[in-house]
C-alpha cells in the first residue's frame, strides 16, 4: 500500500508544475521511474485474483446485451439500410493488405480504411464522407465520462475525439442521426425500424419493460431510443470489446517476458520519448483495490500538432477538436482547448491504421517518427508531398496549443523508433493464438483469467 501513496502523491505535484509553466495543462501523467514501474508490475502479479478489473462493467442483463449485440450489426438502422455500427467499427479481424491474411484481432474501426488506407468512413447515403478517422470502439467504454478534472485542471473523458458523448450509450445514439453516417431523419423513424423486428420488440420488453410496438408519444420515442444507446452500450462493455489477451497482458502478468526489442521499447515509451505520459503504460489500481490493466490512454486532451490531410474528401476545415465544441468555447474565452484531440488507447494500435484523429499518418513508423522529430526534420508543403515524413513535416493544422514540451524533438535514433514501433505491436489481442509460444497455450483463456 505504502508503494502507492509514493505513486499516486507525485502526481498532485506534477499536477501544480504543470498549472504554473506557461504551457497549457498537457500531459496528465507523470512518467513513473523505471523502478517503479516495475513495482507496481510485481504488486499487479501477486495480486491477479483482484482481476476482472471493473465487475460492475459487465452486465448482468443479458436479455440487454443481446439486444446491443443485434442492434450494432443491424443495416436496417441506416437510411439505406446499408449500413451499421459494425460498418465502421467490424468485430471481426480486418485483411492486412500486406499479406492478405487476417489481422491477429478485431481491430474495431472501420476495415475499408485498414485495406485501403483511406482516412476516413463513407456514409449510409453516397457521397457523403465523414471527416474524422474512426477511432476503436473497443476498450472504448473504460474512458469515463466527459468531466472536468478539479485536480488535474483538464478535461478528462468522454466518447469521440471531442468527448461532446459523455458515455458510451449517449454516443450510441449519435451515428443513426447523423447525416455522414447512418442518415436517419428522426428518433421516430429509427424505432420505426426497430418495430419491423419482432425479436427486437421481445427484447425492448424484457430488457426493460419497454413495448415499442405501440403508437409512442415523443417523450416515449425519447425512452426507447436512450434505451437502444444503453443496450448498444451494454454489448460494448463485453469481453470481446476488451478482452485484454496482448502479448503486453501477459509480459504484465508475469507470464512472459518480451523480446529485448520489445522491452527496449517499453523502456524508450516510458522514459526518453514520453509517450507514457499521455498513453499510460501501467495497470492501476482502483480505490476498490481491484486492478485495471493499462489502457494507453490518460482520458486528457491534446493537441499533437497534427498537418491537415488533403486526402479527406471534400478538404473539410481542419477539426478544432475539443475547443470547437460550443459547449466548451463558450467557458474557454482565451481558446485554450482549440485543436485538442482526445488521447486515444493504443491497445489493438497495429491493425488500426491510419493514424490521428484526421487520418493523416499512414504507419506506426510514420506517427513515431512524427513525435521524434515534428519540430526537427523541415518543412513540406502538406502530405501529399512525396517527402512528407522522409525531408519534413507540413505546418500543424491548428497552430493554437500545439504540445511543445513532450512531443517534437525527442532525439530518438532510426533503432529506437523501430524498438517502440515493435513495443506497440505487443499490444494487439489474441496472442494465444498470433503469439504460437509455448508459454501459452492457444486456448489459454486470458492472463488475468482465474
Ligand atoms: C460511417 C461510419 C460510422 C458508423 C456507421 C458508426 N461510427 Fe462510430 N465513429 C465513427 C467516427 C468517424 C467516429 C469519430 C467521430 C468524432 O469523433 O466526431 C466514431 C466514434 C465512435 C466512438 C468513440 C470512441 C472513443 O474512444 O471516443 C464509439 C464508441 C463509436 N463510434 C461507436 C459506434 C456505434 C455504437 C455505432 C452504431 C450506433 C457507430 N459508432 C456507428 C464512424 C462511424
Ligand atoms: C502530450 C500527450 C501525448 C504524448 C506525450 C504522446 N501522445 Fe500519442 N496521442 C495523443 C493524442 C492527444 C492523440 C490524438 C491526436 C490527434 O488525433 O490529433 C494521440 C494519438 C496517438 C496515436 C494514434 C491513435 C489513433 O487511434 O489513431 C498513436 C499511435 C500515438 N499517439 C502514439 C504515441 C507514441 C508512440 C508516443 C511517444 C513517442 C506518443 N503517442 C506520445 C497524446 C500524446
Amino acid at each position: 500500500m505504502t508503494k502507492y501513496k509514493a505513486y499516486f502523491f507525485p502526481l498532485k505535484l506534477w499536477t501544480i508544475l504543470a498549472a504554473t509553466s506557461s504551457q497549457p495543462a498537457a500531459a496528465l501523467e507523470r512518467l513513473l521511474t523505471p523502478g517503479e514501474f516495475e513495482s507496481i508490475r510485481h504488486e499487479l502479479q501477486d495480486d491477479l485474483q483482484h482481476l476482472p478489473f471493473n465487475p460492475d462493467k459487465e452486465t448482468r442483463n443479458w436479455p440487454e446485451r443481446l439486444l446491443g449485440e443485434k442492434l450494432y450489426s443491424d443495416n436496417n438502422l441506416s437510411l439505406q439500410r446499408n449500413q451499421s455500427c459494425a460498418t465502421c467499427h467490424q468485430i471481426t479481424p480486418a485483411i492486412n493488405p500486406e499479406t492478405g491474411q487476417p489481422y491477429q484481432a478485431p481491430g474495431f474501426v472501420d476495415a475499408d480504411n485498414v485495406e485501403k488506407g483511406t482516412p476516413v468512413s463513407d456514409g449510409s447515403v453516397a457521397g457523403a464522407f465523414g471527416a474524422l478517422n474512426a477511432p476503436s470502439a473497443g476498450y472504448a467504454s473504460f474512458t469515463p465520462p466527459f468531466h472536468w478534472d478539479q485536480t488535474q485542471k483538464a478535461y478528462v473523458g468522454g466518447q469521440f475525439w471531442n468527448g461532446r458523448a459523455s458515455t458510451p450509450a449517449e454516443q450510441a445514439g449519435g451515428p443513426p442521426l447523423n447525416p455522414a453516417e447512418m442518415a436517419m431523419p428522426s428518433k421516430a423513424a429509427v424505432i420505426e425500424r426497430l418495430k419491423e423486428n419482432a425479436a427486437y420488440r421481445a427484447l425492448f420488453w424484457a430488457a426493460y419493460r419497454l413495448n415499442i410496438a405501440g403508437l409512442l408519444s415523443a417523450a416515449e420515442t425519447d425512452v426507447a431510443y436512450n434505451a437502444m444507446g444503453k443496450a448498444i452500450a451494454a454489448f460494448e462493455r463485453t469481453r470481446s470489446f476488451g478482452p485484454f489477451t496482448s502479448k503486453y497482458d501477459y509480459f504484465l502478468a508475469g507470464r512472459i517476458e518480451l523480446t529485448p526489442q520489445e522491452r527496449l521499447g517499453l523502456d524508450l515509451f516510458n522514459n526518453k520519448a514520453q509517450c507514457a505520459s499521455c498513453h499510460v503504460s501501467a495497470p492501476k489500481k482502483n480505490r476498490e483495490g481491484t486492478w485495471t490493466p493499462a489502457l494507453f490512454t490518460d482520458y486528457g486532451y491534446d493537441n499533437i500538432g497534427a498537418p491537415r490531410n488533403l486526402d479527406i474528401p471534400g478538404n473539410p476545415e481542419p477539426n478544432k477538436g475539443l475547443g470547437g465544441r460550443p459547449d466548451i468555447a463558450a467557458r474557454d474565452p482565451q481558446g485554450l482547448e482549440i485543436g485538442k484531440h482526445k488521447t486515444m488507447s493504443l491497445r489493438n494500435i497495429a491493425i488500426t491504421a491510419p493514424y490521428g484523429h484526421n487520418g493523416v499518418f499512414k504507419s506506426l513508423e510514420q506517427i513515431t517518427h512524427f513525435y521524434n522529430t515534428r519540430d526537427t526534420l523541415g518543412r513540406v508543403a502538406d502530405n501529399r508531398d512525396p517527402g512528407f515524413g522522409i525531408k519534413g513535416w507540413p505546418l500543424p493544422e491548428v497552430p493554437q496549443n500545439v504540445n511543445a514540451s513532450s512531443i517534437g524533438n525527442l532525439g530518438l535514433t532510426a533503432q529506437e523508433e523501430a524498438a517502440i514501433v515493435a513495443f506497440l505491436k505487443t499490444l494487439t489481442d489474441g496472442y494465444p493464438i498470433w503469439g504460437r509460444d509455448p508459454r501459452v497455450s492457444s486456448n489459454d483463456p486470458g492472463p488475468y483469467e482465474r
